[in-house]
């Protein structure tokens, strides 16, 4: 249909269609976040500071955690610690089907294919560690080349050094564009036929660029290259869906996600973990054992040796309840909101520059300032109950890229508040006094 009459008829057609779509339920759109309501759910958030109330923004350290995570933990060791597997009395029993849920849990959470993807590890540095290592021992020989980016975490750089090292393969780096984006044509031009592996972070710590992983992935697996998605950021602010990013690994790890510290998930295809030579021996990772040799166990427990850590992914299990509850697509939206809105205040600060200017960003707000070194900013704004982090953020390559040893970062959460971004910039305002 063409001319006024059809843009008419059409218009028409819409109001009606709203008409219908306000009486009925919108489950796909993302509820508001009600702050109040969700900051009662952490207990820390109540906290004074220097007689301040506390603003914290360090959560791509780590997250707070909120009451039903602190409850599930101290339920598990007030009624039901016990060492899984292998027991035969009650509480054994229980403790094991307890965990053998939350990795059921964490599969659906993922949108794994079966809870045998699923390995519990200590966290995104223990599980790229494992790939590293197992992945390097089963498959790479000299001359092959592992491909990362120069945003990455240390802990996305110095196993893959590491594994490179004990079999003569080559590390490459994927630079960066000056907004701090991946240069993906330099990215897809380091992708040859000595390429085993890429190693990429779907979401930078340090200046909060998402990264266009599914390109990436389709990229490699045109050329049969397995791809890790290092998901330590990305796991707590983006709907992850394994699936339908069709990566091979995914690292993250359960404190960046509300729960307990000492506990993360590699996700792995099922083939790619079948075929990798196990990480460490011990217990539990065994099918039998002779004095002169061993045979593994199936997975997921061939990767997990040793007694795990019962409690913290019982804590997961609680977290991962929490965020499904809120659900993250919700997630995303507020704090895409929280984001933007103090971006633009620090960015009206004179003498103020914000490092990482990407168009798809999300959660991290990274700046420095002329004349002020990062610390003392770090410094002065603990002085008014504003947790910020200053630093390299363990991404020193990135530093390097920028010209800068440093920056400070304020990174959000769901439970941040408009008030809070304020808060912020007020306070750097303070600080550009001081030293102005
Ligand atoms: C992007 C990224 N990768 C890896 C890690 C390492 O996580 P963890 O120290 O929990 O193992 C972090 C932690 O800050 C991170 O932000």
């Amino acid at each position: 249909m063409s001319g006024a009459a059809g843009q008419r008829g059409s218009r028409a057609a819409v109001t009606e269609n709203q008409l219908r779509r306000a009486a009925a339920p919108q489950p796909s759109r993302p509820a508001p976040l009600d702050p109040a309501r969700i900051r009662d759910d952490f207990p820390i958030l109540q906290r004074r500071i220097r007689g301040k109330p506390l603003v914290y923004l360090d959560n791509a350290a780590t997250a707070q955690k909120p009451q039903a995570v602190i409850d599930a933990v101290s339920r598990f060791y007030r009624r039901d610690n016990a060492n899984i597997h292998r027991g035969v009395h009650y509480l054994s029993a229980q403790a094991t089907a307890a965990y053998d849920k939350v990795r059921e849990q964490v599969a659906r959470f993922l949108n794994a294919r079966s809870p045998r993807e699923v390995v519990f590890t200590r966290g995104t540095t223990d599980s790229i560690n494992l790939v590293a290592h197992s992945y390097a021992r089963t498959f790479l020989v000299p001359g092959d080349e592992i491909l990362i980016t120069t945003m990455e975490h240390h802990s996305n750089i110095v196993p893959w050094q590491l594994a490179c090292a004990g079999t003569g393969a080559v590390l490459r780096a994927a630079p960066l564009t000056p907004a701090g984006e991946v240069d993906l044509d330099a990215l897809l031009a380091l992708l040859n036929d000595r390429t085993r592996m890429v190693a990429i972070t779907h979401l930078s710590n340090a200046i909060g660029t998402i990264n266009p992983i599914k390109r990436v992935i389709g990229w490699a697996h045109e050329r049969r290259i397995p791809v890790l998605i290092d998901g330590a950021q990305s796991i707590a602010h983006l709907p992850v869906d394994v699936q339908d990013l069709d990566c091979d690994f995914f690292a993250f790890s359960g404190h960046k996600v509300f729960g307990p510290t000492g506990v993360g998930v590699l996700y792995g295809r099922e083939a790619l973990l079948e075929q990798m030579l196990p990480y460490q021996g011990g217990g539990g990772m065994i099918n039998t054992v002779t004095l002169e040799q061993s045979t593994w166990a199936a997975l997921p427990a061939k990767f997990e040796a040793g007694t795990p850590m019962v409690a913290e992914v019982i804590g997961l299990g609680a977290a991962i309840d929490y965020v499904e509850h809120i659900g993250p697509d919700a997630i995303a939206a507020r704090e895409s909101e929280l984001l933007t809105s103090a971006s633009q205040l620090i960015e009206q600060i004179e003498g103020v520059r914000i490092i990482g200017t990407a168009p798809e960003k999300a959660s991290v707000l990274s700046f420095v300032m002329d004349g002020v070194h990062p610390h003392d900013i770090g410094t002065i704004l603990d002085d008014a109950g504003v947790a910020i982090r200053a630093g390299h953020h363990c991404a020193q390559p990135l530093m390097r890229h920028f010209g800068i040893p440093a920056t400070a970062r304020a990174s959000f959460a769901f439970y941040n508040t408009q008030e809070e971004a304020e808060i912020l910039a007020q306070s750097v305002i303070a600080v550009k006094r001081m030293f102005g």
